[in-house]
Protein backbone atom coordinates (compact mmCIF):
# COMPACT_ATOMS: atom_id res chain seq x y z
CA UNK A 1 0.00 0.00 0.00
CA UNK A 2 1.32 3.62 -0.70
CA UNK A 3 0.68 6.62 0.84
CA UNK A 4 1.83 10.15 0.41
CA UNK A 5 2.54 12.03 3.62
CA UNK A 6 2.05 15.57 2.85
CA UNK A 7 4.12 18.21 4.68
CA UNK A 8 2.76 21.23 6.74
CA UNK A 9 3.01 24.67 7.44
CA UNK A 10 1.22 27.09 10.29
CA UNK A 11 0.22 30.25 9.13
CA UNK A 12 -0.71 30.91 12.07
CA UNK A 13 0.58 30.11 15.77
CA UNK A 14 -0.51 31.71 18.67
CA UNK A 15 0.40 30.85 22.07
CA UNK A 16 -2.61 31.62 24.71
CA UNK A 17 -0.94 29.72 27.63
CA UNK A 18 0.61 26.82 29.65
CA UNK A 19 -0.78 24.23 30.80
CA UNK A 20 -0.72 22.53 33.96
CA UNK A 21 0.77 19.36 32.03
CA UNK A 22 3.67 21.66 30.78
CA UNK A 23 2.47 22.03 27.22
CA UNK A 24 1.47 24.81 25.64
CA UNK A 25 -2.25 25.73 24.62
CA UNK A 26 -2.19 26.81 20.91
CA UNK A 27 -4.36 28.57 18.39
CA UNK A 28 -2.83 27.58 15.28
CA UNK A 29 -3.87 27.66 11.42
CA UNK A 30 -2.11 24.48 9.69
CA UNK A 31 -2.94 23.54 6.15
CA UNK A 32 -1.23 21.07 4.27
CA UNK A 33 1.61 21.29 1.48
CA UNK A 34 1.97 19.34 -2.05
CA UNK A 35 5.29 18.17 -0.59
CA UNK A 36 4.90 14.74 1.05
CA UNK A 37 7.15 11.75 1.99
CA UNK A 38 6.37 8.76 0.19
CA UNK A 39 5.01 5.57 2.63
CA UNK A 40 4.53 1.94 1.61
CA UNK A 41 3.36 -0.39 4.08
CA UNK A 42 3.22 -4.08 3.02
CA UNK A 43 2.07 -7.15 5.49
CA UNK A 44 4.17 -9.61 7.82
CA UNK A 45 3.30 -12.30 9.64
CA UNK A 46 4.68 -10.77 12.60
CA UNK A 47 7.16 -7.67 13.77
CA UNK A 48 7.99 -4.17 12.57
CA UNK A 49 10.90 -3.32 9.91
CA UNK A 50 11.70 0.26 8.73
CA UNK A 51 14.07 1.41 6.08
CA UNK A 52 14.02 4.88 5.70
CA UNK A 53 15.60 6.22 2.56
CA UNK A 54 17.05 10.01 1.59
CA UNK A 55 17.52 10.89 5.41
CA UNK A 56 20.06 9.88 7.85
CA UNK A 57 16.96 8.91 10.25
CA UNK A 58 16.76 6.22 12.42
CA UNK A 59 15.29 3.04 11.20
CA UNK A 60 14.27 1.96 15.15
CA UNK A 61 11.90 2.30 17.83
CA UNK A 62 12.98 6.20 17.93
CA UNK A 63 11.30 6.74 14.43
CA UNK A 64 7.85 8.10 15.09
CA UNK A 65 6.22 6.01 12.25
CA UNK A 66 7.94 2.86 14.05
CA UNK A 67 6.45 3.89 17.32
CA UNK A 68 2.70 4.20 15.10
CA UNK A 69 3.14 0.89 13.83
CA UNK A 70 3.93 -0.01 17.33
CA UNK A 71 1.28 1.34 18.82
CA UNK A 72 -1.42 0.38 16.90
CA UNK A 73 -0.77 -3.06 17.26
CA UNK A 74 -0.97 -2.80 20.95
CA UNK A 75 -3.79 -1.12 20.83
CA UNK A 76 -5.99 -3.27 18.36
CA UNK A 77 -4.23 -6.43 20.17
CA UNK A 78 -3.70 -7.67 16.45
CA UNK A 79 -0.41 -10.13 16.07
CA UNK A 80 0.66 -9.20 12.53
CA UNK A 81 3.22 -6.80 11.21
CA UNK A 82 4.34 -4.75 9.05
CA UNK A 83 7.25 -3.47 6.73
CA UNK A 84 7.42 0.43 6.32
CA UNK A 85 9.46 2.20 3.44
CA UNK A 86 9.67 5.54 4.33
CA UNK A 87 11.25 7.63 1.03
CA UNK A 88 11.74 11.32 3.01
CA UNK A 89 11.38 14.39 1.15
CA UNK A 90 10.38 16.56 4.11
CA UNK A 91 13.16 17.86 6.21
CA UNK A 92 13.53 16.49 9.50
CA UNK A 93 13.12 18.42 12.45
CA UNK A 94 12.18 21.19 10.16
CA UNK A 95 9.30 22.72 12.18
CA UNK A 96 7.06 20.89 8.78
CA UNK A 97 5.94 17.81 10.54
CA UNK A 98 7.51 15.04 8.31
CA UNK A 99 7.67 12.59 10.90
CA UNK A 100 4.25 13.73 12.64
CA UNK A 101 2.59 13.29 8.90
CA UNK A 102 4.57 9.74 8.71
CA UNK A 103 3.58 8.65 11.51
CA UNK A 104 -0.28 9.35 10.77
CA UNK A 105 0.19 8.23 7.17
CA UNK A 106 1.16 4.60 9.17
CA UNK A 107 -1.71 4.44 11.20
CA UNK A 108 -3.95 5.70 8.72
CA UNK A 109 -2.37 2.78 6.56
CA UNK A 110 -2.59 0.11 8.56
CA UNK A 111 -5.82 0.38 10.19
CA UNK A 112 -7.17 0.15 6.14
CA UNK A 113 -4.47 -2.56 5.73
CA UNK A 114 -5.81 -4.86 8.16
CA UNK A 115 -9.20 -4.21 7.76
CA UNK A 116 -9.44 -3.20 11.50
CA UNK A 117 -11.95 -0.02 10.68
CA UNK A 118 -11.47 2.26 14.06
CA UNK A 119 -13.02 4.80 14.25
CA UNK A 120 -12.06 8.26 13.57
CA UNK A 121 -12.33 9.39 16.68
CA UNK A 122 -9.96 6.24 18.23
CA UNK A 123 -7.54 6.64 15.21
CA UNK A 124 -7.46 10.71 16.73
CA UNK A 125 -6.44 9.44 20.44
CA UNK A 126 -3.43 7.06 19.10
CA UNK A 127 -2.11 9.83 17.01
CA UNK A 128 -3.02 12.33 20.09
CA UNK A 129 -0.45 10.13 22.29
CA UNK A 130 2.15 9.59 19.56
CA UNK A 131 2.41 13.87 19.18
CA UNK A 132 0.43 16.97 18.92
CA UNK A 133 0.32 17.72 15.62
CA UNK A 134 -0.49 14.20 14.11
CA UNK A 135 -4.14 14.23 14.67
CA UNK A 136 -3.69 17.02 12.09
CA UNK A 137 -2.78 14.43 9.38
CA UNK A 138 -5.47 12.41 10.18
CA UNK A 139 -7.74 14.63 8.29
CA UNK A 140 -5.23 16.06 6.09
CA UNK A 141 -7.04 19.52 5.16
CA UNK A 142 -6.57 23.36 6.81
CA UNK A 143 -7.51 23.40 9.94
CA UNK A 144 -7.88 25.35 13.39
CA UNK A 145 -5.91 23.14 15.67
CA UNK A 146 -5.94 24.51 19.58
CA UNK A 147 -5.67 22.49 22.79
CA UNK A 148 -1.69 21.27 22.91
CA UNK A 149 -2.66 20.86 18.30
CA UNK A 150 -4.48 18.04 18.70
CA UNK A 151 -7.91 19.48 19.06
CA UNK A 152 -8.75 19.64 14.90
CA UNK A 153 -11.44 21.84 13.54
CA UNK A 154 -11.44 21.69 9.87
CA UNK A 155 -12.30 25.07 7.84
CA UNK A 156 -11.84 26.14 4.30
CA UNK A 157 -9.33 28.29 2.98
CA UNK A 158 -10.00 29.68 -0.47
CA UNK A 159 -7.06 32.15 -1.35
CA UNK A 160 -4.57 29.82 -4.00
CA UNK A 161 -1.44 30.09 -2.62
CA UNK A 162 2.11 28.78 -3.10
CA UNK A 163 4.92 28.80 -1.29
CA UNK A 164 9.00 28.34 -1.70
CA UNK A 165 10.31 26.61 1.52
CA UNK A 166 13.66 27.27 2.78
CA UNK A 167 15.81 25.40 4.99
CA UNK A 168 19.09 25.90 6.11
CA UNK A 169 20.15 22.77 6.88
CA UNK A 170 19.77 22.89 10.50
CA UNK A 171 16.61 21.65 12.67
CA UNK A 172 15.24 23.42 15.88
CA UNK A 173 14.02 21.32 18.68
CA UNK A 174 11.10 22.02 19.44
CA UNK A 175 10.99 21.20 23.04
CA UNK A 176 13.87 23.70 23.25
CA UNK A 177 11.78 26.20 21.00
CA UNK A 178 8.58 26.24 23.64
CA UNK A 179 11.04 26.36 26.49
CA UNK A 180 12.97 29.18 25.21
CA UNK A 181 9.53 30.84 24.84
CA UNK A 182 8.43 29.99 28.02
CA UNK A 183 11.45 31.33 30.03
CA UNK A 184 10.44 35.10 27.84
CA UNK A 185 7.15 35.24 26.45
CA UNK A 186 7.31 37.89 23.76
CA UNK A 187 4.88 38.98 21.50
CA UNK A 188 5.51 38.07 18.07
CA UNK A 189 4.56 40.31 15.30
CA UNK A 190 1.61 40.02 12.95
CA UNK A 191 2.34 40.25 9.26
CA UNK A 192 1.09 42.27 6.72
CA UNK A 193 -0.83 39.10 4.99
CA UNK A 194 -4.39 38.89 5.55
CA UNK A 195 -6.03 35.50 4.96
CA UNK A 196 -9.53 34.91 5.32
CA UNK A 197 -10.97 31.08 6.09
CA UNK A 198 -14.26 29.85 6.42
CA UNK A 199 -15.67 28.01 10.22
CA UNK A 200 -18.51 25.85 9.40
CA UNK A 201 -18.11 23.48 12.98
CA UNK A 202 -21.31 24.02 14.89
CA UNK A 203 -23.63 24.42 11.56
CA UNK A 204 -23.05 27.66 10.80
CA UNK A 205 -20.26 29.46 8.70
CA UNK A 206 -18.23 32.14 9.97
CA UNK A 207 -15.80 33.96 8.01
CA UNK A 208 -12.49 34.83 10.09
CA UNK A 209 -9.41 36.63 8.86
CA UNK A 210 -5.77 35.59 9.70
CA UNK A 211 -2.49 37.26 9.36
CA UNK A 212 0.47 35.41 9.31
CA UNK A 213 2.01 34.94 12.66
CA UNK A 214 4.08 32.63 14.43
CA UNK A 215 4.78 33.17 18.44
CA UNK A 216 7.63 30.63 18.50
CA UNK A 217 9.48 33.56 16.26
CA UNK A 218 10.65 35.74 18.95
CA UNK A 219 12.62 32.92 21.08
CA UNK A 220 13.89 30.68 18.12
CA UNK A 221 15.46 34.02 16.59
CA UNK A 222 17.52 34.80 20.02
CA UNK A 223 19.71 31.78 18.68
CA UNK A 224 19.41 30.81 15.05
CA UNK A 225 19.96 34.24 13.49
CA UNK A 226 19.91 33.22 10.07
CA UNK A 227 16.06 32.67 10.22
CA UNK A 228 14.69 36.45 10.84
CA UNK A 229 17.54 37.24 7.92
CA UNK A 230 15.96 34.67 5.35
CA UNK A 231 12.52 35.75 6.42
CA UNK A 232 13.25 39.11 5.77
CA UNK A 233 14.80 38.67 2.44
CA UNK A 234 12.16 36.72 1.46
CA UNK A 235 9.39 39.04 2.18
CA UNK A 236 10.81 41.94 0.52
CA UNK A 237 11.17 39.80 -3.17
CA UNK A 238 8.20 40.91 -5.81
CA UNK A 239 5.62 38.74 -6.05
CA UNK A 240 5.73 37.47 -2.32
CA UNK A 241 2.78 38.68 -0.11
CA UNK A 242 4.67 37.57 3.00
CA UNK A 243 7.03 35.31 4.81
CA UNK A 244 7.09 33.44 7.93
CA UNK A 245 9.17 30.53 10.07
CA UNK A 246 7.07 27.72 10.20
CA UNK A 247 6.06 25.70 13.37
CA UNK A 248 9.28 25.92 15.77
CA UNK A 249 11.75 26.10 12.38
CA UNK A 250 13.49 26.17 11.01
CA UNK A 251 12.35 26.30 7.85
CA UNK A 252 11.11 29.31 6.59
CA UNK A 253 8.29 30.06 4.02
CA UNK A 254 7.21 32.73 1.25
CA UNK A 255 3.73 32.97 -0.14
CA UNK A 256 3.31 33.75 -4.03
CA UNK A 257 -0.26 33.67 -5.27
CA UNK A 258 0.95 31.82 -8.64
CA UNK A 259 3.17 28.74 -9.34
CA UNK A 260 5.08 31.04 -11.75
CA UNK A 261 5.84 33.63 -8.94
CA UNK A 262 7.28 31.06 -6.64
CA UNK A 263 9.53 29.47 -9.61
CA UNK A 264 10.82 33.13 -10.28
CA UNK A 265 11.52 33.22 -6.44
CA UNK A 266 13.41 30.07 -6.43
CA UNK A 267 15.65 31.53 -8.77
CA UNK A 268 16.36 34.30 -7.12
CA UNK A 269 16.45 32.44 -3.38
CA UNK A 270 19.32 29.85 -5.10
CA UNK A 271 21.35 32.73 -6.16
CA UNK A 272 21.04 34.77 -2.67
CA UNK A 273 21.30 31.82 -0.34
CA UNK A 274 23.64 29.66 -2.83
CA UNK A 275 23.42 25.63 -3.92
CA UNK A 276 23.50 24.04 -0.47
CA UNK A 277 20.49 25.18 0.79
CA UNK A 278 17.80 23.20 0.47
CA UNK A 279 14.65 24.98 -1.79
CA UNK A 280 11.56 23.98 -2.55
CA UNK A 281 7.99 25.11 -4.00
CA UNK A 282 5.02 23.46 -2.92
CA UNK A 283 1.56 24.18 -3.37
CA UNK A 284 -0.27 24.69 -0.25
CA UNK A 285 -3.63 23.10 0.23
CA UNK A 286 -3.28 20.99 -2.63
CA UNK A 287 -6.47 19.69 -4.29
O1 LIG B 1 3.83 16.73 21.08
P1 LIG B 1 5.15 16.89 20.43
O2 LIG B 1 6.02 15.68 20.56
O3 LIG B 1 5.08 17.40 19.03
O4 LIG B 1 5.87 18.04 21.25
C1 LIG B 1 7.25 18.19 21.34
C2 LIG B 1 7.57 19.13 22.49
O5 LIG B 1 7.16 20.46 22.19
C3 LIG B 1 6.85 18.80 23.79
O6 LIG B 1 7.57 17.87 24.54
C4 LIG B 1 6.76 20.14 24.48
O7 LIG B 1 8.00 20.42 25.10
C5 LIG B 1 6.61 21.11 23.33
N1 LIG B 1 5.20 21.46 23.06
C6 LIG B 1 4.55 22.34 23.90
N2 LIG B 1 3.25 22.66 23.64
C7 LIG B 1 2.60 22.16 22.57
C8 LIG B 1 3.25 21.26 21.70
C9 LIG B 1 4.56 20.94 21.98
O8 LIG B 1 5.12 22.83 24.88
N3 LIG B 1 1.34 22.50 22.35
Amino acid sequence: MQLQARAKINLSLVITGRRPDGFHELDTLMVPLSLADEVELTERPSGIELAVEGSGLSNGPDNLAWRAADLFFKHTGRGEGVHIRLKKNIPAGGGLAGGSSDAAAVLKGLNELYEVDLPAAELAQLAAELGSDISFFLQDQPALCTGRGEIVEPVELHQKLWALLVNPGFGVATPWAYQTYAADPKKSRQGRLNLHIVRKAGGGEKVESFHLRNDLEPAVFTKHLWIPEAKEWLAKQPGVQDALMSGSGATVFALTGSQADAEKLLEAARANFGSETWLQVAEVNPA
